[in-house]
């Protein structure tokens, strides 16, 4: 129960607790958005279903932030401004965390992000929840090295999360014996197949061991659709990711991401009592 005082006494306070909750329901990254929306929404139903937090029920206040960073700044500002909240569950892009996080430190709120990031940031108006690279760079790079080689092409989408991870990915990767860095091509968030099939062309002539691919959001269909298209097997050449989930596989359909890696500290293929029950709820 909170207190709050009232003629110098100390008075129990049940008033619902606001939360802001800021994923993107529509554009680029709407696919994984959505999903940490419902994970999201799930957390705070089984919270209440126990009793709240002291007695006192939580309320999810939730916008659409529409895949673009500025949106996630006005939005945030209006989550604290406006709907009073203290805590935003919020942000898939590391652009839209930079994007709120002057907010945050400006009026001293709490933004929890629930998603991998890169690293090479701390604020302490943030919890990061999402894994580090220690946490998924590190396993991946030695498993992929050790099981495909070390010679590497890297493709990512145009911002902030991709330049730092291939960067850490790289380092990692030239540790290992006869790797090499073969290329690194950046495409637009709203790239098509058609942008992918130039690079495919790159690939081919490259001949990587594997391709690590930090595209986000819908266009990751588009480059594992492509890259079916331009035949290559990924037995032998597979594309390993960090930024393709459950989420974008569903989109993309799994004849074209069978046989490809990601490395991740949750699956949602796990077979446990506990988690057949957490999506059994969701
Ligand atoms: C990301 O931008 N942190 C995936």
């Amino acid at each position: 129960v909170g207190w709050y005082q009232k003629k110098g006494v100390c008075v129990a306070n049940n008033d619902p607790v606001r939360i802001g909750v800021l994923f993107s329901e529509t554009g680029v990254t709407s696919t994984i958005g959505r999903s940490q929306l419902q994970g999201t929404l799930l957390a705070i139903d089984e919270i209440n279903e126990a009793g709240g937090i002291d007695g006192r029920e939580l309320v999810p206040v939730q916008y659409d932030a529409r895949s673009q960073p500025s949106v996630y700044a006005t939005l945030a500002e209006r989550l604290i401004l406006q709907d009073r909240v203290n805590t935003i569950f919020g942000c898939y892009m590391s652009s839209s965390r930079k994007a709120v996080i002057p907010i945050v430190v400006k009026h001293n709120k709490m933004l929890f992000y629930p998603t991998l990031y890169e690293g090479f940031e701390y604020s302490g108006n943030v919890i990061y929840t999402g894994a580090a690279p220690n946490q998924n760079s590190v396993q991946l790079a030695e498993f992929i090295t050790s099981n495909f080689g070390a010679r590497v092409y890297m493709i990512g989408s145009d911002y902030i999360y991709p330049y730092e991870s291939n960067r850490i990915m790289g380092e990692l990767v030239l540790q290992r014996q006869n790797s090499e860095k073969l290329g690194e091509r950046y495409v637009s968030l709203n790239a098509t197949e058609d942008d992918f099939r130039v690079i495919m062309n790159d690939i081919r002539r490259c001949s990587p061991d594997f391709v690590f691919s930090t595209v986000v959001g819908d266009s990751t269909a588009m480059l594992y659709r492509a890259y079916a298209e331009a035949g290559f097997n990924p037995k032998t050449m597979p594309i390993a990711s960090l930024t393709t989930s459950e989420a974008e596989v569903a989109q993309m359909g799994a004849d074209v991401a069978v046989g490809h890696f990601t490395s991740a500290p949750y699956f949602q293929s796990i077979e446990t009592n506990a988690n057949r029950r957490c999506l059994t709820r969701l």
